[in-house]
């Protein structure tokens, strides 16, 4: 019997929903393969325990799950109406992304068929494409502060950080990732017009660490000019690797694209294992469906495909896509999202169903 150990956090909104569609789907997982069982334990961290204890985690949060030696965390999405966004995420996400070098996130952006792409001939072009988001340092690094709070000469700063070992590890990854899958391109997002030193810095990385793969083709591409490749010929891209706070928003916007933003997954992951990697939806915790049964699950379930991928469990993991797009392919069960009127339990079955059935 294999056993892995996954922290699960619910966390916030709609994600106590997402996340125990995910977790029905490991259940689903553990009978289809026999020798496979995933032990979880999970933590109530989140705007709940702030509310309780004025931190969205205890204080040594990390090393309790250092300690707990986990092959994965699953987390749903994090942030509260009732508190300040940036008092949820410096709380409990980001330093996890930070304190366990989770310096990749992953996030393919993918039209699967039977789900309709806001673009008008999308269906020509399927979207297919890949961010390798730097998501350790740059606009997120954190550094900053602000001075001579309210008065006329306040100040705030935040500064972005580029370092060499961070610019270069994930360009890396991402030729790696490019090369293992297959991919005809790697894009590097910039804005090094604009943004002289750290920009200019990034893009002299990317051009050294393409040497090391002189057969992979490259372009290169301004952010701002990327948005509009993304909508006007998204076929022409594949995989790209931008910086933090521009992969950020270029996921957004590919999420949309490829239909809803409750398909999209994404894995936190520190390639060398040397800490847990991380595997949540990329969307928020959309308040405003909370506790209806409405929230599309699937996001969360292909960010635990996403996981078993790391794992290495490859075939599970083929099959679970499987069934997410044969379900989403016949169309019988759609989420208000995705214009239908099915709840995120129905969705769930419908994933376990096609599971089962080897659809
Ligand atoms: C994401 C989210 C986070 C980010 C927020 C919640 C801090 O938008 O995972 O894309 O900006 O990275
Ligand atoms: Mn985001």
């Amino acid at each position: 019997m294999k056993n892995y150990h996954l922290a699960v956090f619910p966390a916030d909104g709609i994600g106590p929903e997402v996340i125990a569609a995910s977790q029905q789907v490991l259940r689903q997982l553990e009978q289809l393969h026999g020798g496979l069982r995933f032990e979880t334990r999970e933590f109530g961290w989140g705007s709940a325990h702030y509310e309780h204890t004025g931190a969205m985690m205890p204080a040594d949060g990390l090393q309790q799950l250092e300690r707990g030696g986990f092959d994965g965390l699953l987390m749903g999405p994090v942030g509260s109406p009732a508190i300040p966004d940036h008092v949820t995420l410096w709380g409990l996400l980001l330093p996890i992304r930070q304190g366990f070098d989770q310096y990749v996130n992953l996030r393919p952006m993918r039209q699967l068929d039977g789900v309709a792409s806001p673009l008008r001939n999308a269906g020509q072009h399927p979207i297919d494409m890949v961010c390798v988001r730097e998501n350790s340092e740059g606009e997120y690094a954190g550094v900053g502060g602000r001075v001579h709070r309210s008065q006329p000469q306040e100040v705030a700063v935040q500064s972005i950080v580029f370092t060499r070992t961070g610019t270069e590890r994930v360009m890396r990854f991402a030729f790696d990732y490019a090369r293992q899958q297959s991919r005809r391109l790697v894009t590097n997002v910039t804005k090094s017009n604009s943004m002289q030193h750290n920009m200019v810095f990034w893009d002299d990385v990317f051009r050294a660490v393409a040497a090391d793969y002189p057969t992979q083709a490259t372009d290169q591409q301004l952010v701002d000019s990327m948005t509009a490749r993304m909508v006007s010929q998204p076929e022409t891209v594949d995989v790209f690797v931008a910086s933090n706070l521009f992969g950020d928003i270029l996921t957004d916007l590919g999420a949309a694209l490829t239909g809803s933003l409750g398909l999209a997954p994404s894995a936190n992951l520190n390639p060398e294992r040397r800490y847990p990697s991380l595997f949540q939806a990329i969307h928020g915790s959309a308040f405003g469906l909370v506790g209806q049964n409405v929230a599309n699950p699937i996001a969360s379930i292909w960010s635990v495909q996403m996981m078993l991928e790391f794992l290495g469990e490859t075939e599970l993991a083929a099959r679970l896509m499987q069934a997410i797009e044969s379900v989403l392919r016949e169309q019988r069960v759609r989420t208000r999202d995705l214009g239908g009127s099915h709840s995120t339990t129905d969705m769930t079955a419908a994933v376990c169903q096609a599971l089962a059935a080897g659809s």
